[in-house]
């Protein structure tokens, strides 16, 4: 069987809305995606080199949660384009050689969707049981104790039939009952209607929520939780998170998958090691392809994962030793829920020398990464004025938009992003492609050299893992493949190390430029917050 294609990919994650607007209307869109897939790949060195883009929704959706919300799973949503602007859109992919991944929401629907409309019309609707209604315990109170990911309890009651709607996230988005064989097709059909078209795969919005605890119990209270100490969820969402029966649910999906040819299933799943590991499922019963792992950014939510060498060992580390045979781990270092990298460490002011590190580690690890749109050119969170805030889940207190801010193509009062007023506001000025470009030691030149000589060096794709012995504040790891290791080391301490090498080899990659071609004999020096790549 000839090595699948996903293996050895660099993804890049566009939050559409932010990328490129098109037509005037401050909202980036399909049409602007397309203009600017040079940039993302034209075959040659001067471009990023991803391989395959991955862009959350762009079906139909009432925007409540600007598309995590949808109201047609086969359709585009006007503000985004037209089908035939996406069938434009993956023809002008593959044409680079670049795959294209949609992001397919099976856990809710919007309320908006006929589906939902249908169910809530009336308690015999044949699509009533395509959602979760129950009624009042007889006390009166909630059918049960969940809570929404975004605060408040995972119930609305529906005047229409005076029952309760589950919700795990907005009242907008009522949860889909999978236990429903009919919705089970339905969404599996959602699948194969976009693999027709040619769409190379999918990224799986929370993929540990779909198949609930049959009776729905509670959940029992976290014994971690207490009123004033750490931020811990005050229950334990063990009968709505990763519940037993969402495993073979999920190998009933990677079954649709096989029914077409290379095609990728990415989950956005949430818990300890062995849990991640476990949506692999085996070579006899295949789960996904690939589950992120998300603990680069959040070991233990919602505390933010240090930029820390012991930290980073222990993560890659749990990753190797619980994913079974074969599998391959995906980190990503950011994404559209969570703090710009740079933002998150950032407190002593060294986040940018971080990102740098950062990214020579996330393209030298045995994994299949994903980056954030913007990252590579050192986006920042931007803060959001009050009155122009968007995003309605206020988990945290500024809710997501200061990570989902348009993408920063020029110094121009636009950004070269729009012609109007964007629907969030732009950044920092200092931090776009153009100038980027200009440097020959931007994080962005730093990415590209990573990603390129990621492409050209087979150990840094296929090499197995091996973590070395390293001083303290240094994250030190082998890739190795026949005769060929590549040794990483991340320093992430503020003073320059020393670190012996079991072989010798040259420097062919360095947060520094100058540095690469150093020829290493026994050590390798690498400064404050800096790494290499030795081979
Ligand atoms: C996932 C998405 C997030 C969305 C939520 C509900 O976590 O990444 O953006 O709000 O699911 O669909
Ligand atoms: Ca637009």
């Amino acid at each position: 069987m000839s090595r699948e294609w996903w293996r050895d990919a660099v993804v890049y994650q566009i939050y559409p809305r932010s990328f490129q607007d098109s037509n005037g209307d401050g909202i980036g869109d399909l049409e602007g995606i397309i203009q600017r897939l040079d940039y993302l790949n034209d075959g040659t060195e001067q471009s990023l080199g991803i391989d395959a883009l991955w862009f959350s929704p762009t079906f139909p959706s009432p925007m409540t949660d600007f598309g995590y919300d949808v109201s047609d799973y086969c359709g585009v949503d006007p503000a985004f384009g037209t089908l035939e602007t996406m069938d434009r859109l993956i023809a002008e992919c593959h044409k680079r050689g670049i795959k294209v991944l949609l992001d397919w929401v099976p856990n809710h629907s919007s309320d908006q969707h006929p589906w939902f409309i249908e169910s809530r019309s009336s308690r015999d609707n044949p699509k009533r049981d395509w959602y979760y209604w129950r009624p009042a315990k007889p006390d009166g109170s909630l059918p049960n104790n969940w809570r929404g990911s975004f605060g408040g309890p995972a119930w609305t009651l529906d005047e229409t039939t005076g029952e309760y709607y589950l919700h795990s996230f907005l009242r907008e988005q009522p949860d889909l009952n999978w236990r429903n064989p009919e919705v089970e097709r339905a969404m599996h059909d959602v699948l194969r209607f976009w693999f027709e078209r040619g769409i190379d795969g999918f990224r799986i919005d929370v993929m540990g929520g779909i198949v609930k605890e049959p009776n729905l119990a509670d959940n029992p209270p976290n014994p971690d939780w207490t009123p004033d100490g750490p931020r811990v969820s005050r229950q334990l969402w063990v009968n709505n998170r990763n519940y037993p029966d969402v495993y073979p649910a999920v190998k009933r999906i990677r079954k649709v998958f096989d029914e077409y040819e290379a095609r990728v299933a990415v989950g956005e799943v949430f818990g300890t090691s062995q849990e991640v590991a476990d949506y692999y499922g085996s070579d006899e019963e295949p789960g996904l392809h690939l589950a992120f792992n998300f603990q680069f950014i959040h070991e233990h939510e919602p505390v933010h994962t240090p930029w820390e060498a012991e930290t980073l060992r222990r993560i890659v580390h749990n990753a190797e030793a619980t994913l079974p045979p074969g599998a391959q781990p995906c980190y990503a270092l950011a994404n559209h829920d969570r703090s710009r990298f740079i933002s998150r460490n950032n407190e002593d002011g060294h986040g940018a020398a971080r990102a740098r590190a950062a990214t020579v580690m996330l393209l030298a690890l045995r994994n299949t990464p994903f980056l954030y749109y913007g990252e590579e050119i050192g986006m920042e969170d931007v803060d959001v004025p009050e009155e122009r805030l968007q995003d309605p889940a206020r988990f945290r207190t500024t809710g997501r938009d200061p990570e989902r801010t348009p993408m920063q193509w020029d110094q121009s009062p636009g950004r070269g992003f729009s012609t109007v007023e964007p629907w969030l506001p732009y950044g920092r000025v200092d931090r776009n492609v153009q100038d980027a470009s200009a440097q020959s030691d931007s994080l962005l030149a730093l990415t590209r050299r990573a990603i390129w000589l990621r492409k050209s060096t087979p150990v840094l794709c296929e090499g197995a893992y091996r973590e070395i012995d390293a001083p303290a504040g240094v994250f030190a790891f082998e890739r190795f493949a026949g005769p060929e290791t590549a040794t990483v080391v991340v320093n992430t301490s503020g003073a320059a190390v020393v670190v012996p090498l079991r072989r010798p080899g040259s420097v062919i990659l360095s947060t520094i430029a100058a540095e690469e071609g150093t020829r290493c004999e026994s050590s390798v020096t690498v400064g404050p917050f800096g790494a290499a790549v030795v081979l």
